[in-house]
Parts: structure tokens; C-alpha cells; sequence
């Protein structure tokens, strides 16, 4: 059977597939950074000749606003369904380059895992079903069903070229499944399929006080503090049980239903273990539901940095000028990030106080996505997964995002069968990021069984 000869292939071809990865984890591709331009095209470059090699009909690397976005594609099977794989070759800044074990960008074999910046997140998931394509394609000549590719370098920065992007190429993108390999196996030897993930509302809020800064002697007391002022507004977005208090937050929340919440707390959900992996004292979720349940299925608000005034060596007698700080909201099913946006600035106004000038800046934003599992794609992953990891595989939700699913899924009318191969502890975003090589092996595999399962859809 033609499978097998794919499977062989991969596995005659395991030890290049390896060194391949590293060399793509070697281009230091950090798509938030403008110093990394030049990388950026680098690695573009990489994953167009990537596709070059492994005999796509047609390979492009297409200007966006920002950073190139390939496409690639293999139609040779007109009578099959089509499936567009996406992925993202940008990677997460390195700092604190000091946590680092060894070089972010030298890649490093230890522990039968790949060590670098990028690894599991995301080069490691995409580049490992290229390699499952081209296992078919080299040793059969052909493929299962026809591929369309897109690899873009701003996921990490909110994917905001994507969106015109689709709008412009609807009829290129045409297809009757998504694949996206992105996301976490809720524990290793688990392979789970991923049917949800939360979106998310980024901003900056900027407060000045004064119009410089003053002598606190000369002032205080007298003057509004613009970092109390925030730190004010900070304490009213949230109450101690974990709810957040903008009102009409949760309006349009889809709430959990019995029988999902019976599956979610059947899953091999280690709270300990999680709980070490945090290093926290101690957890802390939303009232009335699991730690997983409030990971997966509710809104979270987080200040994700907040600077101002003086922080230097010493003390320094000063009411600052100005304060700031970054928020995100994760969103949830059916929360839209424009409405949680227009939400918040007005209960921030209602709250603020008015001996200062507040300015709330809209950052990225990103919707929640759910997929309906009655949809026969995902019948056909999880028969693929379970060939290729020998053991059955688990539908789980996530909380992290991926701001393209949500309108691929709408504007392309398609299922996203989200498989993902990595593991909640290989640091993504992290120093020492990692991804565990079994998994890049056994993704290899099942890739090469998912376009034989989807091939009958
Ligand atoms: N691969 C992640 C998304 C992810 C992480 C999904 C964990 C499921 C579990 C992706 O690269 C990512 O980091 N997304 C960002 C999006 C943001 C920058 C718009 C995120 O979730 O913070
Ligand atoms: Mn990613
Ligand atoms: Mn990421």
C-alpha cells in the first residue's frame, strides 16, 4: 500500500528532516523586531525553497504590508478534496537571552529533544508535515488529496497582513479542510485534537498627570499621581474570585455544557504537575469552575507590564508625569475583540479618575474559535492520529490564540482541525524552548496518515 511506502520514506529520511529543522531554526526570524527584517526574508526564503524541493507545482513568496507570506501548492489530484495547511515560520523574541542554556539560534540535540527559539513553536509543526507531503510526493509520486500551503511571519504580532490577505485570494485558497499544527498534546503519549481556542483584545493605556514631572515635596499632596491613578483603575477590572467586572463582559460568554465539562474533567489533567510547572505558591482561576475550565473556556484579563515614574538605584523625591501599562483580555466564544475593545474604554472612562488624562490604545486583537466536532474531518484526524501515535487521541480546547482561525474557518467556509504535536512544558515564548523529537517523529507519521483519512472526505 501506498502509505507505506510513505512511512518508509520518512523513516529512511528521519535523521535529514532533523538537520533540516535545525537549519530553519537557525535563521533568527523574530517578526516583532525591525532589526530582524533582513531574517525575516531569510527564512521566507527557507520555507519557499522548502516547498520548491519537495515538488509543489506552484511556490510563491507574496508581498504583504509586512512580512512575506508563501504559498504553495500541489493539485494533482483533481478527483480528491483539498486541504490547506497553515503555519507560521515568525518566532517570539529571545529575552532574557541570559536563561538561555545554550544560543537561541544553535540549535542543539540533547535528551531526544531539539533545543532553540522557534523549535516547537511553530517551524518544528509546520516543517513536519512538509516533510510528511514530500514523504508522498518522493516515494509515490503523488498525494492522497491536493495541498495548498500558506506560511506566514506575523502570527506572533497578530497576523494583521492575513486578513486582506484571504480577502484577496479567496478562490486560491478554495479548500474542504484546514490543518494547522500549532498547539499542544495535553500531555506526552496523548495525541489530542484541538477544537477550540480563546482570541484576545490587546491595549496600552497611557495616563499623564502633570504635564511634567514634580517635586513631591513642592507638589504632593496636591497633585493626582498618574501611577495611582492606574493602579486605581487596575483594581476595579478585577475581584478577588477571579471576575472580571467590566460590565457586559460576559454577555456574550457561550457557557460550558454539562457534557463537555464531564469530558474536560476526564482528561489527564495534572494540577500538580501544572502547578510545578508554574512555580507559583499556589493556583488561581475563576470561581465556579476547574483551573481547566477557566484556562480553556473563560475570558482572562492580564496586565502584562506596567513602567512609569522612577525606578532607578536610590529614591528619588518625584510625582511622575506619566504611567502606563499593557493589558490583554483572552476571549472566548462568542466574545467579538472590537466589542470587548469598545467595553472596556468606556467603563475605564466611567472609572477613571478626572485629575488625569487617560488615552487607551487598541492594539492586536484576535477572535475565539470553536470548531463543530459533528463535522466528519475530525473522525478522520483522530483515525490518523491514533495510526500514527498507537493510542487514541482526546479532543481538547486550549487558551492560547491563533487571530487567523476564526475568520479562515468563516470567510473560507471550512473545518480547522487544529493537531497539535507539542507539550505544555517545552517553554514556547520561554528560554531553553524545546520540541521532544518523538513527537516530531510520530507528527511526521501521522501527518502522512491525515492526507490518506481526509482523502475519503
Ligand atoms: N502557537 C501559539 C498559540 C497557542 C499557544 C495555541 C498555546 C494553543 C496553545 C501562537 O504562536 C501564539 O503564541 N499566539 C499568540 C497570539 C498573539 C500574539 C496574537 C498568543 O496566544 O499569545
Ligand atoms: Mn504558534
Ligand atoms: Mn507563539
Amino acid at each position: 500500500m501506498s502509505v507505506i511506502k510513505a512511512i518508509n520514506y520518512a523513516e529512511r529520511n528521519h535523521n535529514r528532516f532533523l538537520e533540516e529543522l535545525k537549519d530553519l531554526v537557525s535563521i533568527p526570524s523574530i517578526s516583532s523586531d525591525a532589526n530582524h527584517i533582513s531574517d525575516m526574508k531569510d527564512c521566507a526564503l527557507f520555507v519557499k525553497d522548502a516547498m520548491t524541493s519537495i515538488g509543489f507545482d506552484r511556490v510563491e513568496m507574496m508581498d504583504s504590508i509586512g512580512h512575506p507570506i508563501i504559498y504553495g501548492e500541489w493539485l494533482g489530484a483533481p478527483e480528491a478534496p483539498t486541504v490547506l495547511l497553515y503555519g507560521h515560520y515568525d518566532v517570539q523574541p529571545v529575552d532574557p537571552l541570559e536563561l538561555w542554556d545554550a544560543p537561541p539560534f544553535q540549535p542543539l540535540v540533547r535528551d531526544n529533544r531539539l533545543y532553540g527559539r522557534g523549535t516547537v513553536d511553530d517551524k518544528g509543526q509546520f516543517y513536519l508535515h512538509l516533510k510528511a507531503m514530500e514523504s508522498w510526493l518522493l516515494s509515490t509520486g503523488e498525494l492522497p488529496v491536493n495541498v495548498k500551503v500558506i506560511i506566514e511571519g506575523e502570527e506572533e504580532v497578530g497576523s494583521e497582513s492575513l486578513e486582506p490577505f484571504l480577502e484577496n485570494n479567496k478562490e486560491m485558497l478554495s479548500a474542504d479542510v484546514a490543518v494547522i499544527s500549532d498547539t499542544s498534546m495535553i500531555k506526552k503519549g496523548w495525541p489530542s485534537i484541538t477544537y477550540g481556542l480563546r482570541g484576545i483584545a490587546y491595549f496600552q493605556i497611557d495616563i499623564t498627570g502633570p504635564s511634567q514631572d514634580l517635586h513631591s515635596g513642592m507638589f504632593g499632596g496636591a497633585v493626582k499621581n498618574p501611577i495611582h491613578a492606574l493602579t486605581e483603575i487596575i483594581g476595579k477590572l478585577k475581584d478577588e474570585k477571579g471576575h472580571i467586572l467590566i460590565p457586559g463582559l460576559y454577555d456574550n460568554v457561550v457557557e460550558l455544557t454539562e457534557i463537555e465539562r464531564k469530558a474536560m474533567s476526564e482528561l489527564p489533567f495534572d494540577e500538580e504537575e501544572f502547578l510545578k510547572e508554574v512555580g507559583a505558591p499556589q493556583l488561581s482561576w475563576e470561581d465556579g469552575y476547574t483551573p481547566l475550565e477557566s484556562l480553556w473556556c473563560r475570558p482572562a484579563l492580564d496586565i502584562n507590564g506596567i513602567w512609569g515614574g522612577f525606578s532607578g538605584e536610590g529614591s528619588k523625591t518625584v510625582i511622575p508625569s506619566k504611567a502606563h501599562a499593557k493589558l490583554s483580555i483572552r476571549l472566548v466564544p462568542n466574545q467579538e475583540p472590537d466589542t470587548i475593545g469598545d467595553l472596556l474604554e468606556s467603563y475605564i472612562k466611567e472609572i477613571s479618575p478626572k485629575d488625569v488624562t487617560i488615552s487607551i490604545k487598541r492594539m492586536h486583537g484576535g477572535r475565539p474559535f470553536l470548531g463543530d466536532l459533528s463535522h466528519p474531518a475530525f473522525a478522520a484526524a483522530s483515525r490518523a492520529l491514533e495510526k500514527g501515535f498507537g493510542t487514541k487521541a482526546v479532543f481538547i480546547r486550549e487558551g492560547g490564540s491563533i487571530p487567523f482561525v476564526k475568520n479562515m474557518t468563516e470567510q473560507l467556509n471550512l473545518p480547522c482541525l487544529l493537531l497539535g504535536f507539542g507539550l505544555p512544558g517545552e517553554n514556547a515564548h520561554a528560554p531553553n524552548e524545546w520540541i521532544d523529537l518523538d513527537n516530531y517523529n510520530l507528527g511526521t507519521v501521522s501527518a502522512i496518515h491525515l492526507y490518506k483519512e481526509l482523502s475519503t472526505l
